[in-house]
């Protein structure tokens, strides 16, 4: 049985606005599900309906065997940390953890006990006497995820609680919070608009966009075999160049592209998407134009991150007018001035098909 299953959950708010439609996905005892997906994709409504803070209008939200839909929040046995934390200014680190406890009338001797296992968790016995003001954003960050904990929940449900950090210690959170949940066990459903949260830190994604469910899976699952070329857009950075173009003769062809496509996959006389990862392509070795499984285009940037180069080419065929390859090292391809048409091939192998119409994965 899931420890916690939504089924087909909608929600529609009273101004009409579909802000969820149909989503549904399980998790297992101690797994780490992340919500991933563009701004206004209902990500936080869908979060707060598991907590009890919005009304689902349709479907089930389960939790360990039992339909919760019509529990109050603080019977569900969820704790929530927000994006703003949403700390008492008033009250010390010590009493701001404490509270949940304090609210259920919980004897002294444990509150301070919890308290304190709770902080040297999270490292901040140190800051126990402080108010928020005094803390940085990642105490406070701590601070709110220690009130989760001593809830000792059945799931934890955090909105987006990186994202007003820093970038350097939004990765060494990422890291302490997935390690933490791994240790405590408990069941988490987490929501981020960050593709590599979601990558790292879920041992499943949740991909939703417009209100539905596009793709739930391993992250190797939706990075691999993404089931629309939404999904294999949104993850993976830089992202999948997607270029429109059409197939025949099993070769798949749109201006300046040419690739092999398996005969095997009903593509033949059809116009598809092609989708081809920045890290798919190899150095071309040929020069002549027009061959197959190569692409070509005059290059407009060039990104040296250090480790890997982004080449940006100029491309009529991809839908965003631009394709990305990416290699490893600084600079590595010879001949690459702004300008020049540069020529990269193609590892068929790896090239996602997806109909032009639906986005599906073909
Ligand atoms: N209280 C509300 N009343 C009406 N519409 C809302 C409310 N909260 C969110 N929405 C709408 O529902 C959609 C999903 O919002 P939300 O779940 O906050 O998205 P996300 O967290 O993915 O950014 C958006 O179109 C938003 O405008
Ligand atoms: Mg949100």
């Amino acid at each position: 049985m899931p420890h916690l299953e939504l089924r087909s959950v909608e929600k529609r708010y009273t101004n009409n606005a579909e802000a969820v439609r149909g989503v549904s996905f399980s998790a297992e005892q101690g797994e780490f599900i992340v919500l991933v997906g563009p701004s206004g994709c209902g990500k936080s409504t869908t979060l707060r309906m598991v907590a009890g803070l919005e009304q689902a209008t349709g479907g089930d939200i389960m939790i360990a065997g039992k339909r919760v839909n019509d529990l109050e929040p603080k019977d569900r046995d969820v704790a929530m940390v927000f994006q703003n934390y949403a700390l008492y200014p008033h009250l010390t680190v010590a009493e701001n953890i404490a509270f949940p406890l304090t609210i259920r009338k919980e004897a002294k001797e444990t509150i301070d006990r919890e308290v304190k296992l709770a902080a040297e968790l999270l490292s901040i016995t140190k800051l126990l006497d402080r108010k928020p003001k005094e803390l940085s954003g990642g105490e406070r960050q701590r601070v709110a995820v220690g009130r989760a904990i001593v809830r000792k929940p059945q799931v934890f449900l955090f909105d987006e609680p990186l994202s007003n950090l820093d970038a350097a210690l939004r990765a060494g959170m990422r890291a302490e919070l997935k390690t933490l949940q791994k240790r405590l066990g408990v069941t988490m459903l987490y929501v981020t608009h960050d593709q590599t949260e979601a990558m790292t830190m879920g041992d499943k994604i949740a991909v939703l966009n417009g209100g539905r469910l596009e793709q739930f899976g391993t992250p190797d699952d939706i990075y691999q075999r993404p089931a629309t070329s939404f999904v294999a857009k949104f993850l993976g950075a830089p992202p999948m160049n997607l270029l429109r173009g059409h197939v025949a003769g099993g070769v798949f062809t749109a201006d300046g592209v040419r690739i092999s496509v398996s005969a095997t996959s009903g593509v033949e006389g059809k116009d598809v998407i092609a989708g081809i990862r920045p890290e798919d392509f190899a150095v071309a070795t040929s020069s002549a134009s027009g061959q197959e499984d190569t692409i070509e285009g005059r290059l407009v940037l060039t990104e040296p991150l250090g480790a890997t180069t982004n080449y940006m080419l100029e491309s009529s065929a991809s839908i965003s007018g631009r394709i990305i390859v990416s290699r490893h090292g600084f600079d590595p391809v010879e001949s690459s001035e702004l300008g020049s048409m540069l020529r990269f091939a193609v590892r068929t192998n790896t090239v996602h098909l997806f109909d032009t119409e639906t986005g599906k994965r073909i």
